[in-house]
């Protein structure tokens, strides 16, 4: 899942490490998502990869020298000012060091010095050197000086060892500059996001499950994120990575749901309900694999709780509930009902028999419902852009009940 950067103006810095190749693979993703590019690479980062493979995907030429031949007069300074956000991924320990004295011997320091952009340092190097204390020193008088430091990850390493200094996956890379170039409006806000299926246990080797893939819920989370909430995400099962700096909690049952969300809830000001909750489980749990028998079995199924009525019910005033209607017919008529006897602010409908709209594809096509009688109809959208209205909505409400 990207973030749309669309007509924003990104400035890639690659320093000389190993990971520079992975630098290659977020200039890709950050052209994806609708972004200008412009690459500035030291001497060092030329080693790794050429300037060549950043200019053919980035469109633009790959600035390398301060001086010489094709530099422009001036560009270490108009450089950092006319993009949205810089990035440096990877930063060398070196250029840590150069950052934090403030040098500016090559271009892309000097760029640095000159820069009026947020910068996000994304440090990539050996355990050993990630760990020496003039590193995390460098590293702690830039977060003094503002620069945005994404922490490097754990794992094994292009030398081998194992440890952190590995340069976090490029998704995640572009997620924080994502977040660096959208206006934080729900910043300070607490949002719990429920997504993905229930399984419901048979016996130890099946499970009732439903057809969901925690793609909408997902995209609500990181994009939640984006604008600045502090998000937590409980997830049913998905093939779905955790979005970038989203805290999730794994579940399967929806008894085990009910409990993470109920242990939750009273310190969210958001709960964003769009989990495919199954509403019955099997009645018993066969402690051994069911045997192949008569032809026809029956299985008894007992009710599951409705989670979201039951946060509805002991909910407080200025809390926002938003519940999903995924239904095949009568579409309104029954999210209506549900928005009223759950409780809740807002319900995202959406006709799931659609082939374009609801289980396992990247577009939606959902109807907002308030408890005013508003209806807000959405054309077909890509569910981050679904996610950003539903927040929009969200946004909108929590205002209303702050002022
Ligand atoms: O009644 P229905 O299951 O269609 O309602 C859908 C809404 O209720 C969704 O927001 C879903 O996450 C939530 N739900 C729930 N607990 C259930 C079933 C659904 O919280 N057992």
């Amino acid at each position: 899942m990207t973030a749309s950067l669309q007509g924003k103006k990104i400035l890639l810095g690659v320093t000389g490490g190993i990971a520079a190749y992975k630098a290659v693979e977020v200039l890709r993703l950050l052209v994806t998502a609708g972004a200008q590019v412009q690459v500035v690479m030291t001497a060092a980062a030329q080693q790794f990869v050429t300037p060549l493979t950043f200019q053919a995907l980035s469109g633009e030429t790959v600035r390398t020298d301060l001086f010489g031949p094709g530099t422009e007069p001036l560009e270490h300074i108009s450089l950092g000012q006319a993009v949205d956000a810089i990035v440096i991924a990877p930063a060398t320990a070196n250029c840590l060091a150069k950052l934090a004295a403030g040098i500016g011997d090559d271009l892309l320091t000097t760029v640095i010095l000159a820069a009026s952009r947020p910068i996000l340092v994304c440090p990539a190097m050996n355990v050993k050197m990630y760990e020496n204390p003039v590193v995390q020193e460098n590293l702690g008088k830039l977060r003094q000086r503002g620069f945005h430091i994404l922490e490097p990850a754990a794992g094994e390493m292009a030398c081998g060892a194992y440890g952190s200094g590995r340069l976090p996956e490029p998704p995640d890379i572009v997620a924080a500059i994502a977040c660096l170039v959208t206006p934080p409006d729900l910043g300070g806000r607490r949002i719990l996001v429920s997504a993905g299926p229930t399984h419901e246990d048979l016996d130890p080797v099946r499970f009732l499950t439903n057809r969901s893939t925690g793609k909408m819920g997902y995209a609500v989370a990181a994009v939640a994120r984006r604008r600045g909430a502090e998000v937590t995400l409980v997830s049913g099962p998905t093939a779905l990575p955790a979005p970038w700096g989203v805290s999730r909690y794994l579940v399967r049952t929806a008894l085990e749901m009910q409990a993470a969300l109920e242990s939750l809830f009273s310190q969210c000001d958001v709960l964003i309900m769009s989990a495919a909750v199954s509403d019955y489980r099997p009645a018993g749990l066969a402690e051994q694999k069911i045997k192949r028998g008569e032809e026809e079995m029956l299985v008894k199924l007992t009710h599951n709780p409705d989670i979201v009525a039951g946060l509805g019910a002991r909910r407080q005033q200025q809390q926002v509930l938003v519940g999903f209607a995924a239904e095949t017919q009568d579409l309104l008529e029954h999210a209506t009902t549900k928005l009223q006897r759950k409780n809740l602010d807002l319900i995202v409908a959406n006709d799931v028999s659609a082939p374009d709209a609801g289980f396992a594809v990247d577009t939606n096509r959902v109807t907002i419902l308030d408890r005013q009688g508003g209806v807000e109809v959405l054309p077909l959208l890509s569910k981050e852009e679904v996610a950003d209205r539903i927040l929009d909505r969200v946004a909108a409400l929590l205002a209303e009940r702050r002022g």
